[in-house]
């Protein structure tokens, strides 16, 4: 279809995406840590643009950003995040929130479209502070007590000082009114090669990954890594190595298609050459979409550390840190994207899960919710050369907003 047929304004999307890079800036990416200065400046900067697309903006208690809508009909709920992974990209998270404002501009103000489109940008999805906690607070899921503890994972700063400083202490957080909306739609860069691969502009998202975290700590003992004779040394950092190989000789076998694991980091005590580590910790991720395959992996890897206490010389404990079930998308949402597709996109689009977290597994706990990716060039995400062709980022712009009025056409 040719570009007039869209009431989408390209050029004010791209603007709008080179506006938010502009605060924190790193390289041809962004460093924009949740309740840092250049996301604060992101958050505000979204707030005075609301208005434009007719919705009254609030920043809440825990930094969510909303645009609510008086006009009457039904209301459609769209967003994503502003913050980033440290030095990495620019369009993880602003890409969907200015798609959302860009709907709501286009939408909201127009008589003939029947009802509204309301923004959120959810604080942190990026995990500084937590899991997904601006998104789970709006549907009640954080406690006062889970903020008391709250500590940026970077510096340990805790989450109370920076919400006092961004001046959001004392402000209510706001959370979901219900009935207020026919559901949550979120628009994201893949962060894969899936469409790029396959010439495809549009990927619908069925599923989002559920995400299962763990520390793995390894008890050795500490000693002088020059006298201590190799037969009887016990070892803590080599433990832990070979702990990662055999992870990566038996998982394949009981996994699935799509499951993926992770050792993201690693830690060693007391961390000198001249010393034996006499304890390891790695912080391990798993992450599928079928719970029950999570199961097998963590009763496998129970296992693993069972025998491998066992055989010594190291102790080997898995403790559990984070759970985030997998959530499905509404069939109301593939149909209503692949139709925007179909008109705006040449229908170059394919149905695929997010091996990815986003706030919409959060939000489909309590609405229908949907998902819809643009492609990442050369696959590459939380890296600061994450990128998507302007011609991509605005045919997803078209087929997002059509998404919209078709989903509030009903
Ligand atoms: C979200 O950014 C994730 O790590 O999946
Ligand atoms: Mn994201
Ligand atoms: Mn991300």
């Amino acid at each position: 279809m040719s570009d007039h047929a869209s009431p989408v304004d390209g050029a004010r999307v791209l603007a709008d995406l080179t506006a938010l890079r502009c605060f924190g800036a790193y390289k041809t990416g962004v460093h924009k840590p949740t309740f840092s200065a250049p996301h604060l400046a992101s958050l505000h900067w979204l707030a005075e643009k609301l208005p434009d697309a007719g919705l009254r903006a609030t920043i809440d208690g825990i930094g969510n950003v909303f645009g609510t809508s008086a006009k009457p009909g039904l209301k459609l709920l769209a967003g994503s995040h502003l913050e980033s992974q440290n030095y990495a990209g620019w369009l993880d998270g602003p890409l969907g929130v200015i798609y959302a404002l860009e709907a709501a501009r286009v939408i909201n103000r127009d008589p003939g479209i029947p009802g509204a489109v309301e923004v959120a940008s959810w604080c942190d999805e990026e995990g500084h502070f937590g899991s997904l906690l601006g998104s789970r607070s709006y549907i009640g899921d954080v406690s006062e007590a889970e903020l008391d503890a709250a500590r940026d994972r970077s510096n340990g700063r805790p989450m109370r000082e920076a919400l006092r400083d961004a001046g959001l202490e004392g402000r209510p957080r706001i959370t979901a009114e219900p009935g207020r909306h026919i559901g949550y739609l979120e628009a994201h860069i893949e962060q894969g090669d899936t469409l790029e691969s396959g010439g495809l502009a549009i990927g619908v998202v069925t599923s989002i990954v559920g995400i299962w975290q763990y520390r793995i700590a390894f008890v050795g003992e500490q000693n002088h890594a020059g006298t201590t004779r190799m037969a009887v040394r016990k070892d803590a950092g080599l433990a832990l190595a070979k702990f990662c190989v055999a992870i990566d000789q038996r998982f394949p076998a009981i996994s699935g298609p799509r499951t993926v694991w992770t050792t993201g980091r690693i830690r060693l005590e007391p961390g000198a050459p001249s010393i034996i580590p006499g304890e390891a910790e790695m912080l391990f991720q798993i992450r599928d979409d079928d719970p029950a395959v999570i199961e097998r992996l963590e009763a496998l890897l129970h296992g693993m550390a069972d025998d491998a206490s066992a055989q010594g010389p190291c102790r080997v404990v898995v403790e559990r840190v984070r759970t985030g079930a997998p959530a499905r998308m509404d069939p109301m949402f593939h149909r209503a994207i692949e139709a925007a597709s179909a008109e705006l996109a040449g229908g170059r689009s394919l149905r695929m899960p997010s091996g990815a977290g986003h706030d919409a597994q959060v939000l489909a706990r309590i609405m229908p919710a949907g998902m819809l990716f643009v492609p990442s060039i050369g696959g590459v995400s939380h890296h600061w050369t994450e990128d998507t062709s302007d011609a991509d980022i605005v045919t997803g712009a078209r087929v997002f907003v059509e998404a919209c009025r078709r989903l509030l056409a009903g």
